[in-house]
C-alpha cells in the first residue's frame, strides 16, 4: 500500500489530506486510509500516476458525488423519516449524475410496463392520454419526462425530498407536485381511488419505505386501474425483507390482480450487488 497525495480540488472536496492506494504496475486497484475511508471506497481511479508515484488523477465522473451516498445505503427500517428526507434532500442535486453513473433503470423499467398494460385492451382498455396518473417519489422526473413525451397531460408528482421535486418542477413536467412522505400510514395529501394508474420507480425498497407502503400506493388507484412498481429482489423475496408478503396478501383479499411480474436490472453498476435487480410488477386494482 502507497501513500499519496490527492489533487489540490480532489482535497478540498473530501477534506482529507491523503488517501492509501494499493499499486499494481502503476494503477491504484485500491483504496482506503487517509481519513477518507469512508467516502473513498465509492471512487473510481483512471489509474494513471503522474509526477513520479506521488499523485493520481482521479475519475471526475465517479467521484463520491456520483455515487449513492453513504447514509442512503445505511438507510433501515428504523431511518426516521426525517433522516430519509434529509438523505434525499443531499442528493437531489447529484442524483441525475448518480442515476447515470450506476446505470439506474427504474424509470425506463416502469414506463415500459406502463406501455405494455395500457396497450393491451385486456389488462387496461379505454385508455387515453388524459388518464390521470401519479408518479411516486418521483424524483427529478425521469419517469415524468417520458410520460410527457407520449403525449400523457395528467400526470403528479409526490416525493419526499422538496429539492427533488423543484428540479422536476423547472422541467414542467407535473400538474402538481407534492412533497410528502410515503409511509404506511394514511397520507392525507391523496384521496383513496384519486388515480387511474399509479407509478413507482426504485422507491419500494427496505429502509426508504415499509412494507405497508404498497398498500397505501393501491389506495391511491381507482378500481380497474393500475399500480406498477420497481421492487429490489432483496427487499421483496421472503429469505430478504419479505414485502412480497403484503403483495401476496392484497391478492388473496382480492383488492388486486397481478398482470406481470418479472426480474430486471435495475442498476447495471450498482454500488452494492443488492442494488442490482429488481423485480418490475405490474397489479390491476379490483377494488
Ligand atoms: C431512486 S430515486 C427514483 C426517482 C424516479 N422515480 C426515477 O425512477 O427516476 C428515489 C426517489 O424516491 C424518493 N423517496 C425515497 N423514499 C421516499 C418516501 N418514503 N416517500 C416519498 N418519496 C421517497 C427520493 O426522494 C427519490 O427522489
Amino acid at each position: 500500500m502507497k501513500r499519496v497525495l490527492l489533487f489540490q480540488s480532489y482535497q478540498e472536496k473530501l477534506k482529507i489530506p491523503y488517501a492509501t492506494f494499493l499499486v499494481f504496475q502503476s494503477c491504484a486497484v485500491g483504496v482506503g486510509g487517509g481519513d477518507g475511508v469512508g467516502l473513498a471506497k465509492y471512487f473510481m481511479y483512471d489509474g494513471q500516476c503522474e509526477n513520479g508515484e506521488s499523485v493520481f488523477t482521479l475519475n471526475e465522473d465517479m467521484s463520491a458525488e456520483g455515487k449513492y451516498t453513504e447514509c442512503c445505503l445505511n438507510l433501515n427500517m428504523n431511518s426516521s423519516i426525517e433522516e430519509r428526507r434529509l438523505t434525499f434532500e443531499e442528493m437531489a442535486p447529484n442524483w441525475d449524475k448518480i442515476s447515470e453513473n450506476v446505470g439506474y433503470k427504474g424509470h425506463l423499467l416502469c414506463v415500459e410496463a406502463f406501455d405494455r398494460a395500457v396497450s393491451s385492451t385486456d389488462v387496461y382498455p379505454n385508455s387515453t392520454k388524459n388518464i390521470k396518473i401519479l408518479d411516486v417519489g418521483a424524483g427529478t422526473g425521469g419517469i415524468g419526462e417520458m410520460l410527457k413525451s407520449r403525449g400523457y397531460t395528467n400526470v403528479d408528482a409526490l416525493d419526499i425530498s422538496q429539492e427533488m421535486l423543484n428540479l422536476a418542477a423547472s422541467k414542467n413536467l407535473y400538474k402538481k407536485l407534492i412533497c410528502a412522505p410515503l409511509t404506511d400510514t394514511h397520507m392525507k395529501e391523496i384521496e383513496t381511488a384519486e388515480y387511474d394508474v399509479v407509478l413507482c420507480g426504485g422507491v419500494i425498497a427496505y429502509g426508504q419505505t415499509p412494507p405497508g407502503a404498497i398498500e397505501q400506493c393501491a389506495r391511491f388507484v381507482k378500481p380497474g386501474g393500475l399500480f406498477i412498481f420497481t421492487v429490489r429482489c432483496e427487499t421483496f423475496d421472503p429469505e430478504g425483507h419479505n414485502y412480497g408478503a403484503t403483495c401476496q396478501k392484497l391478492e388473496e383479499s382480492r383488492k388486486w390482480k397481478l398482470i406481470q411480474k418479472e426480474k430486471r436490472e435495475q442498476h447495471s453498476n450498482p454500488n452494492e450487488e443488492r442494488f442490482r435487480y429488481s423485480y418490475l410488477i405490474t397489479y390491476k386494482i379490483l377494488q
